[in-house]
C-alpha cells in the first residue's frame, strides 16, 4: 500500500498498543500532520463500548471519522480474533480491510494501524496479523515492556517482523512504574537497539489515575522521540 503510515504491533497482548498509537497520533497532530487511525480487527467486546480499542482510539484522538472507518471486523468473544471469527461462523477479507484504509487514507496524510495481541495472531485458518502487516506493506513500531525479558521478548518479534521481509521504523517501551526493582531498567533501551537493531523512541512512564488525551499527549512529547520518524514521512508540503 502506497502513502503513510505505521503498523503498530507489540510482544503480546496489553502491553499497550493502544495507547502508544494514541500517543503517536497526539504527537503528530501536534506537528501539525493530519493523522488517521485504524484498528482494523478487535475481539473482546461491542464496538462501542467505551473500552474498546476502536472507542478508545477515537476518544483520544479526537479524529472525526465514524467508527465504522475506525474498525472494521469486531468479535464479542474475548479470543484471538481469527479463532473469535471461527467460532462466530465468520471469515475475516483482507480485502475488506486494505479497502477500508484506503478510504480512511483519503482523508489523511498518516495513517497509524494498531494489530491486536502480537505480531503472529491468528485471523484465520492459516494467517495471521503478520499476513495483513505484509499487505499493507508499511514499516512497523513495535511497543514492549520496559523490564526484565524486553529484550529477549523485542528481538524476537524485530526478528520475526524482518523475515517477512518489512522494515521496523522503531521500537517504544511503556508502562514504566516507580520504584521497581528491576536493575535491568536502565539498560534494556540500549540492549534493545544492540540485539534487536532498531531504535528505542523512548519509555513510556505509567500514567496514574486513567489514561485522558491530555496525559497521553503530554507523557508523550515528554518520552518519546519521533522527529527522526516524522522525517521520513513524505507529507508532500
Ligand atoms: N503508560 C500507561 N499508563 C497507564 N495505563 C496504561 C499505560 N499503558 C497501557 N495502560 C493500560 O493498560 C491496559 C493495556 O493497554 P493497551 O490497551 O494500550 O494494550 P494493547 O497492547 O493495545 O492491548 P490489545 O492487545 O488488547 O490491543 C489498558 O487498560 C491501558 O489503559
Ligand atoms: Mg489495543
Amino acid at each position: 500500500m502506497s502513502g503513510n503510515g505505521l503498523f503498530i504491533t507489540a510482544t503480546g497482548t496489553g502491553i499497550g498498543k493502544t495507547m502508544v498509537t494514541a500517543g503517536l497520533a497526539l504527537a503528530l497532530a501536534d506537528q501539525g500532520i493530519d493523522v488517521g487511525v485504524m484498528k482494523p480487527v478487535q475481539s473482546g467486546g461491542e464496538p462501542d463500548d467505551p473500552g474498546s480499542d476502536g472507542m478508545r482510539l477515537k476518544a483520544w484522538t479526537g479524529v472525526t471519522d465514524r467508527l465504522q472507518e475506525i474498525v472494521v471486523y469486531n468479535f464479542s468473544l474475548p479470543v484471538a480474533p481469527g479463532l473469535a471469527a471461527e467460532l462466530a461462523g465468520e471469515e475475516i477479507e483482507v480485502d475488506r480491510i486494505l479497502a477500508a484504509l484506503k478510504m480512511l487514507q483519503q482523508k489523511h496524510e498518516v495513517i497509524l494501524v494498531e494489530g491486536a495481541g502480537g505480531w503472529v495472531v491468528p485471523l484465520g485458518r492459516e494467517w495471521t496479523m503478520a499476513d495483513l502487516a505484509v499487505q499493507i506493506g508499511w514499516p512497523v513500531l513495535i511497543v514492549a515492556h520496559p523490564q526484565l525479558g524486553t529484550i529477549n521478548h523485542t528481538a524476537l518479534t524485530a526478528s520475526a517482523i524482518r523475515q517477512r521481509g518489512l522494515r521496523i521504523a522503531g521500537v517504544v517501551l511503556n508502562g514504566l512504574k516507580p520504584g521497581v526493582d528491576d536493575p535491568s531498567i536502565p539498560h534494556n533501551p540500549r540492549l534493545i537497539e544492540r540485539f534487536a537493531g532498531v531504535p528505542v523512541w523512548g519509555t513510556v512512564p505509567w500514567i496514574e489515575g486513567g489514561l485522558t488525551a491530555t496525559k497521553i499527549k503530554k507523557v508523550f512529547l515528554q518520552h518519546v522521540d519521533i522527529k527522526k520518524w516524522i522525517s521520513t514521512l513524505k507529507t508532500g508540503g
